[in-house]
Formats: structure tokens, C-alpha cells, sequence
């Protein structure tokens, strides 16, 4: 089976187009839990567009609620992560005018930058991921910078698949870099741009043990319940 990782920055996206407190980002989380999620994912921004600080000091203090925190490498963050410790973090690359997260991180670049950072986490017993895209010269830099896991960015097979179009060349890369990443004794999660049928086909890879999906899930919601999609992937990912 693999794991349902929730990501709910949308729920705060809403809460905040009207500047109040619905809907509740913890009430997300602890709902997100109930109807079978593994583990809830807030990223919080350096420019705190849809999560707040409120929001990870109240979604923390929950310890039934398996929180996977998103940041990127900066000073501030692991400051934040090492005073709330979570259960899990995930270090993404943050640009500021991008509309979500668009790549993987630059390993090469940041390596011991990234070393650093993930070693006070992981002295913290913080299980630590890496979000890169799927390429074999970044699953070894992340095996070498020392995360536990590393999360593929799937944003590009996604929009292939929405669109109908050929997604094998893809669906290879992706499938190549998880077995891998296994190989090195990486744990392989991965995300980003995920609806239903994306999710059907990228459960096919046997390495891949967790996926983190957001923005499909809190849209579908409005249609369908937040408990039924969640039920729904969860039997996709059976
Ligand atoms: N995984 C990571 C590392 C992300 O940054 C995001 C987007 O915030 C997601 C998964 C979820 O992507 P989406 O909202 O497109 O499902």
C-alpha cells in the first residue's frame, strides 16, 4: 500500500481570500487523518502566502497528526523546523514569484549548503526528504548530501497526462530514477501535479511508497467531500 501524504496549503489559500478563520487549516489536517491520509504536508513559504506560522504552531501541537513540513534551505526555516519538530521534512526550492513549486531543488549548487541543513535534522531524528527532479546524477547527490528520502517531481508526466498526450519517455525516467534511488537504499515519495489518473499510472512503480497531492484534492473536494477523495485515492494507491 502505498502512503497518502495531504497537502493542505490550500485549505489556508482559501481562509486567507477572506482574511478570517475558515476554513481552518487544523481542522484540515485533523480531518485529513481521520478519512485515512498518512501524513498532512504544509509548505511554509518564506512570503507566508497560504500557511502561517499560527497554522504550524496549532497543525504541531497535535501529535496524532503526522506532519510532514515543507521548507526551503534557509537559516529561518531550520530554526522553525528544529523548535516544532515535525515528523517530517521536506526541503523544496522556493522562488517568489513562482506560482507553486516548479522544479526540483539544485543539488549540485547546494550541496553543502543542503548537508548542513539536513544534518541537524536528521541528528533531531527527523526523517528528511529532498524534492529534486527525476534524474540519476541528483538521486546520488541526495544519497551523498545524507536525506532519508527523496521526493520525484512528477509535475511534468502530470501535465502530459492531463492533456492526453504521450507521457512514456516520462513514465521511463520516473520509473529508472525510483528504482534507483531504491538501489542506494533511498525511501522513494513523489509529487506534484497529481489527479486521479496520474496517480493510477505512477502507482504501477513498485519503489514508490509515498505521494503527496494537494491542489487536486482540496479542488476535488468542493465537488466531491474532502473524506470521499481522500477515500478514493486511497483505494488508487491499494
Ligand atoms: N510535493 C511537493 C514537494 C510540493 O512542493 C507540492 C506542491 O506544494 C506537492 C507535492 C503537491 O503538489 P500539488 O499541489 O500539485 O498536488
Amino acid at each position: 500500500m502505498i502512503r497518502l501524504g495531504v497537502n493542505i496549503d490550500h485549505v489556508a489559500t482559501l481562509r486567507n481570500a477572506r482574511g478570517e478563520r475558515h476554513p481552518s487549516p487544523t481542522f484540515a489536517a485533523k480531518q485529513a487523518m481521520r478519512f485515512g491520509a498518512n501524513s498532512v504536508t504544509i509548505h511554509l513559504r518564506e512570503d507566508r502566502r497560504h500557511i502561517k506560522d499560527r497554522d504550524l504552531f496549532l497543525i504541531s501541537k497535535n501529535k496524532k497528526i503526522n506532519l510532514n513540513l515543507e521548507i526551503a534551505a534557509t537559516d529561518d526555516m531550520v530554526r522553525i523546523a528544529l523548535k516544532f519538530k515535525p515528523k517530517y521534512v521536506c526541503v523544496v526550492p522556493e522562488k517568489r514569484k513562482e506560482i507553486t513549486t516548479e522544479g526540483g531543488l539544485n543539488l549540485s549548487k547546494n550541496k553543502n549548503k543542503l548537508k548542513n541543513f539536513i544534518k541537524k535534522l536528521n541528528n533531531r531524528k527527523i526523517r528528511t526528504s529532498l524534492f529534486i527532479n527525476p534524474k540519476l546524477s541528483d538521486i546520488k547527490l541526495a544519497k551523498l548530501i545524507g536525506a532519508n528520502c527523496i521526493e520525484l517531481h512528477t509535475g511534468k508526466i502530470s501535465n502530459k497526462i492531463k492533456k492526453g498526450a504521450n507521457y512514456k519517455k516520462e513514465y521511463k525516467i520516473i520509473n529508472n530514477s525510483a528504482k534507483f534511488a531504491k538501489k542506494l537504499n533511498l525511501d522513494v515519495h513523489a509529487g506534484h501535479g497529481m489527479d486521479y489518473k496520474t496517480a493510477k499510472i505512477l502507482s504501477n512503480i513498485n519503489e514508490i511508497e509515498e505521494f503527496n497531492i494537494g491542489h487536486f484534492i482540496i479542488g476535488e473536494s468542493i465537488f466531491n467531500g474532502f473524506k470521499k477523495t481522500i477515500h478514493k485515492f486511497k483505494k488508487i494507491l491499494k
